[in-house]
């Protein structure tokens, strides 16, 4: 074949030109002497007719081997066309079949079970669904590289091997040479405080584990988190920036990402309004709206899945609720000098019911009290010497939070449940493929 090769999302400036095509067969369809082939190579779609006595005999009957999936090479006549899906059509000349697919391709258009359709997740990415949502991921991983790199933010990468455990959730541990016991990080958060003292303004962006034995939908064992940290930003400053990264985000999907958005039928009137400032609500009235609306909340308690929708059904946009329970919260958090039974933390809750999207909090930065708080939670004081030093050499008032990003990318994209979020899910019961 001689016509150049293009991907289908690079082929407008073409119309009029004989163009070569790769892909996967998606659908088909023949009506007499005229059939259709709708490709599909992961960049876009595109229809390709082919009629009978405008191609030879050979190709006319290659057509008939073809089944869903088979991937094939076309070349043709490039048309503009107001009324094929992407606005193009082909005009088959010459077609090659690069590799068969049989019939019993598992993915068919019709209801399959989440289970089956996990199992088969490799072949599942394939389908439009799927494509739209990895790309509303991509678009959110590359904004908020931008957000931070545009406000002068360095990003430090942390590791996932480590001896400190940062939350209270479930530890994934692993036997580590003559050491001990390496555990899989929970959060990047306690290097993201060092990394603060020496560069001021830093992120992560990192895969997470945590063993959580809780089979909810906005929990995987293995998920991937952005923790900013920033030097002498207090709990305020904190939720200024989450509300400007939230709304940055919620904006930017809204601009790019609008093919994506109608494929998966979101509903964007609840993203419009999403935009900074975020009301805030003390914990304490929390409870009491909560208690107001017939939850069994008892000051003390952290917030539950339920409670949490409960509170946002009221806003338009997601809040933030302010200064919990020292007893619900880590260790590492900041007391609150005019409630020291609290902590000075946040968690911004998103709408729709969809909940906790960031933990934040100031960050305890007296020596003594920390190491107070590590001894109360029972933690191996010998892993801490090094984050205690942070408050022994220079101490400062810093802040930072966590944003989970495949629950963002559930609210933004409206999807029930996180295993969608990312490409392959870990979950309790899910480790394959
Ligand atoms: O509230 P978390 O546990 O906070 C931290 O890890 C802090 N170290 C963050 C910080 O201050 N630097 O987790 C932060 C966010 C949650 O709000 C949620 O979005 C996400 O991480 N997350 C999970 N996402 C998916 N599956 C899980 N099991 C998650 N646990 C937390
Ligand atoms: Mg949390």
């Amino acid at each position: 074949m001689t016509s150049p090769y293009f991907r289908i999302a690079d082929l407008a400036p073409h119309a009029g030109t004989s163009v070569t095509v790769q892909g996967w067969v998606t659908h088909l369809r023949s009506k007499g002497k005229i059939a259709f082939i709708v490709l599909r190579d992961g960049t876009g779609v595109i229809q390709c007719v082919i009629v009978k006595g405008q191609v030879d005999e050979i190709t006319w009957a290659r057509f008939a081997e073809l089944t869903q999936e088979t991937s094939v090479k076309i070349s043709g006549e490039l048309r503009a066309d107001a009324r094929a899906p992407g606005g193009f059509e082909l005009a088959v000349q010459e077609l090659e079949i690069l590799g068969l697919s049989p019939l019993d391709y598992p993915i068919q258009p019709k209801e399959h079970g989440i289970d089956f359709l996990l199992d088969h997740r490799h072949l599942w990415l394939r389908s439009n669904r799927q494509r739209a949502i990895a790309r509303v991921r991509n678009e959110l991983e590359q904004s908020i590289h931008d957000f931070f790199y545009e406000r002068g933010f360095l990003r430090v990468d942390t590791p996932l091997l480590t001896a400190a455990i940062g939350e209270r959730s479930g530890l994934f541990s692993t036997e580590y040479f003559d050491e001990g016991n390496a555990y899989l990080a929970q959060t990047g958060q306690l290097y993201g405080e060092a990394a603060a003292a020496a560069f001021g303004k830093i992120y992560t962006f990192g895969p997470t584990f945590r063993a959580e034995k809780s089979k909810t939908r906005r929990h995987l064992t293995e998920f991937w988190m952005i923790e900013p940290e920033v030097a002498f930003n207090d709990s305020d400053d904190n939720m200024r920036l989450q509300e400007e990264l939230v709304s940055y985000l919620v904006q930017r999907v809204l601009e790019r990402c609008k093919a994506e958005l109608s494929e998966l039928e979101r509903d964007t009137s609840r993203l419009e309004p999403v935009r900074a400032p975020f009301p805030r609500v003390d914990y304490s009235d929390a409870v009491a709206i909560l208690q107001a609306k017939g939850s069994s909340i008892q000051w003390g308690d952290d917030l539950g899945a339920e409670d949490e929708s409960l509170l946002v059904e009221d806003h338009d946009r997601p809040i933030f609720v302010v200064n919990y329970p020292r007893e619900a919260k880590a260790f590492y958090m900041k007391e609150n000098p005019a409630d020291p039974r609290t902590v000075l933390c946040n968690d911004c809750l998103a709408p729709e019911g969809y909940g906790e999207i960031i933990g934040g909090s100031q960050r305890e930065d007296d020596h003594d009290r920390l190491l107070q708080r590590i001894r109360e939670e029972e933690l191996p004081e010998d892993a801490y010497g090094w984050y205690l030093d942070l408050r022994k050499y220079g101490t400062f008032v810093h802040s930072g939070f966590g944003i989970g990003l495949e629950r963002t990318v559930a609210y933004i994209c409206g999807l029930p449940h996180l295993r969608e979020a990312i490409a392959f899910p870990r979950m309790m019961h899910r480790l394959r493929p």
